[in-house]
């Protein structure tokens, strides 16, 4: 009998750690004290000048649409904040507010790919973005990469891997589930690299902000025809807000806006007007406490779990992820997680949910808890050690 439901929907994978995070709100709800580093957000909630500006934009009937490109003083302020953090100069009009970097996402890969085309991403790398692909009946050339490359695509693996079909290269930097950052000079490679053969570059920067000791450049430095996805998810705390923004060449603004109208009409009005705040000083002041937070905490547990025997081969730079290597202890990570989930009641997630590459040895700890409860997780960690058997 046919299936009653699309092929593409068939062919999107869900979150495997959902099956975990199902049985860690079971053992929660038995009254178990779960750590939970399998999470993929900030613990802290929405800065308070946010969430002030929030509910006074409902306060004042901000509650209809807006324009599908976003609101202008939104557009403005972040084409400020480029010029701010980065020293570029942005035109408002290169930018589109969307529900969340997803939307830029799905922006991006509705207005560049075909049927039948596809985009390099790197392997491990954020699942959705293949699904994306999928989903507008194109799709992704996984490219395993390892410690050696620091997890990212290099101009060498884009002419290793270009095909006939090959319309275009998505990175990440930081990158999730790695961390790891992709420089100014490695960026112009890989916007030439995909230039030259008639490309596009995709650039997903949305954990710019949470880099430690570092900034991470953007791609707009080094590339201006390159398409930019950020969010106000992860440096400005706002997940539950849906909210994010494309940068596009000038060229593509039209036709993206078209897309806008008809995926989405346009990202919430009250979670626009809520973000403006983002950029006031006070309001920055507190994201920045965060970073050096998620800094103490990544100094804290990445020496602590090497020296328990996880092997992570690159210091992250960014994001709040370690990627590491089990297999120095045998047996396969879905299983592993497991495991500590069930004797010690830590949650982290397993590599299967970033790719294929090497998946089957490799875990993501997420530090979106505080110091207190990383200590106590790694004190369980390493007695759960002794216990597995792999
Ligand atoms: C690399 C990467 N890109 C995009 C997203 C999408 O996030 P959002 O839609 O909340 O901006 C995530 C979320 O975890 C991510 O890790």
């Amino acid at each position: 009998m046919a299936h009653p439901y699309s092929a593409r929907s068939r062919a999107i994978e869900p979150f495997h750690v959902m099956a975990l995070l199902a049985r860690a709100n079971e053992l929660q709800a038995a009254g178990h004290d779960v750590i939970h580093l399998e999470i993929g957000e900030p613990d802290f909630t929405t800065a308070a000048p946010i969430v002030a500006a929030g509910q006074a934009a409902l306060a004042a009937g901000h509650t209809r649409y807006t324009a599908a490109r976003g609101l202008p003083a939104l557009r403005e302020a972040i084409a400020g904040f480029y010029a701010q953090r980065y020293g570029l100069s942005i035109d408002p009009q290169r930018i589109l507010i969307t529900p969340g970097g997803s939307g830029a996402l799905l922006l991006a890969s509705s207005l560049l790919v075909d049927p039948g085309k596809h985009w390099l991403l790197a392997d491990p790398g954020y699942p959705c973005n293949r699904h994306f692909l999928r989903l507008v009946e194109g799709g992704a050339q996984l490219v395993p990469v390892g410690p050696e490359v620091n997890y990212q695509l290099t101009a060498d693996l884009v002419q290793r891997y270009w095909d006939q079909d090959t319309v275009g290269a998505l990175v990440a930097s930081p990158a999730n589930p790695t961390g790891t950052v992709l420089g100014r000079t490695e960026l112009a490679s890989l916007a030439k690299a995909t230039r030259e053969r008639h490309g596009h570059l995709v650039v997903d920067e949305i954990y710019h902000g949470l880099t430690y000791g570092m900034d991470a450049p953007s791609v707009l430095e080094v590339d201006d025809s390159a398409f930019v996805l950020n969010s106000f998810s992860k440096y400005f705390g706002m997940t539950g807000w849906r909210l994010g923004w494309l940068v596009a060449p000038p060229q593509a603004v039209a036709d993206l806006e078209k897309l806008a109208q008809n995926l989405y009409i346009s990202a919430p009005s009250m979670a626009q007007h809520a973000a403006l705040a983002c950029f006031q000083p006070e309001t920055l002041a507190i994201f920045e406490q965060r970073r050096a937070e998620f800094a103490r905490r990544r100094d804290y547990l990445l020496p602590a779990l090497r020296e328990l025997g996880f092997r992570i081969a690159v210091e992250p730079q960014g994001a709040f992820y370690l990627y590491a290597d089990i297999s120095a202890y045998g047996g396969d990570a879905f299983a592993f997680c497991r495991h500590f989930l069930e004797t010690e009641h830590v949650a982290f997630t397993p590599g299967l949910d970033f790719g294929r590459h090497l998946a089957g040895h490799h875990v993501r700890f997420a530090y979106t808890q505080s110091l207190p409860r990383l200590e106590e997780a790694v004190h369980r960690i390493a007695r759960g050690l002794r216990s597995w058997q792999g």
